[in-house]
């Protein structure tokens, strides 16, 4: 099947999509002519469907991407620059969580929308492990305060010590720091030889991260918890990773127990012109 289609009745030869193609394989010799694919040039494609985005006759298809597959933009449908300044100001890292679950349908929305965000040649390898059920979490939880424990002698500096071992405390005395009782852990892995797994992760996250906070939802980053799942054994075998993938992230979500009514002071931008 090839790579590509025109339909020559709709397209006007405008040369857009040639020259929006990333990876520079559609050919287009002069207004005359259709773009083409050029020759042997197939294994470069990333399919990330931007020729069938960008033309604004709806003439390009992909093989298994028609321009009917890809809904179109609604321009007014798009936030303001202020409103989405707005958001991003506003999210805060929730530590409180409802007992409330979320919805099986909405956890699937904040993945679906996940899952669109940019990686690394358009590689899509971003893969989700959600717990639901606090119990659940907690016990992951409490993997991850095992591992401090046994860590705690090797901590980087005094700071480093006093902080996990209050944490350690803390789970002792019935309070969980790791998850935060939160009712959902979602877990993001990638393959370690992509080129950025981690990249790839934090930023598909970080969607579902705002996305959820724009749902009403709350989330935080599960920094500990990240740190400890590819290097503790019980941890390891709990989230049984497919071989060659590697956890990159995590967050907590769940729906806030109360709400934020102002956006706190951050460092200045530390900029470097040149
Ligand atoms: C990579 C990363 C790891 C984090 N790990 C944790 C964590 O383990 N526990 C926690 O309570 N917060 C964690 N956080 C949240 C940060 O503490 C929080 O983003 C920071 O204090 C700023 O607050 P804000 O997110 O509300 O702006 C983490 C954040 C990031 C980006």
């Amino acid at each position: 099947m090839a790579l590509f289609s025109i339909d020559r009745d709709k397209c006007r030869s405008d040369g857009i999509c040639a020259a929006q193609c990333p990876a520079q394989i559609i050919v287009q010799a002069d207004r005359q002519s259709f773009p083409s694919l050029l020759n042997g040039a197939e294994e470069f494609c990333i399919r990330c469907g931007h020729c069938v985005a960008v033309c604004p006759h709806g003439a390009f298809s992909l093989s298994g991407m028609t321009p009917d597959e890809c809904p179109p933009v609604d321009p007014g449908l798009l936030p303001g620059a202020d409103a989405l300044k707005h958001l991003l100001l506003a999210r805060r890292s929730i530590r409180r969580y409802k007992k409330t679950p979320v919805s099986r349908k909405v956890l699937a929305e904040l993945l679906d929308v996940a899952r669109c965000a940019p990686t690394g040649s358009n590689k899509q390898q971003v893969h989700w492990i959600v717990y639901s059920q606090q119990e659940k979490v907690r016990r992951l939880a409490g993997m991850v305060v095992d591992f401090m424990k046994i860590m705690l002698p090797a901590a980087a500096d005094e700071a480093a010590l006093r902080r996990f071992r209050r944490i350690v405390d803390a789970w002792d005395e019935g309070q969980d720091r790791i998850t935060r009782d939160a009712p959902h852990l979602i877990i993001a892995h990638s393959p370690s030889d992509l080129s950025f797994p981690a990249a790839d992760c934090a930023i598909a996250l970080t969607y579902l991260e705002l996305y959820a906070c724009a749902r009403g939802l709350g989330t935080c980053w599960a920094g500990y918890f990240t740190a400890a799942a590819n290097l503790h054994e019980p941890l390891i075998r709990e989230l049984n990773l497919p071989a060659g993938r590697q956890c990159c992230g995590a967050v907590m979500l769940g729906y806030p127990l109360c709400r934020y009514y102002r956006i706190p002071a951050r460092n200045e931008a530390q900029i470097h012109w040149r």
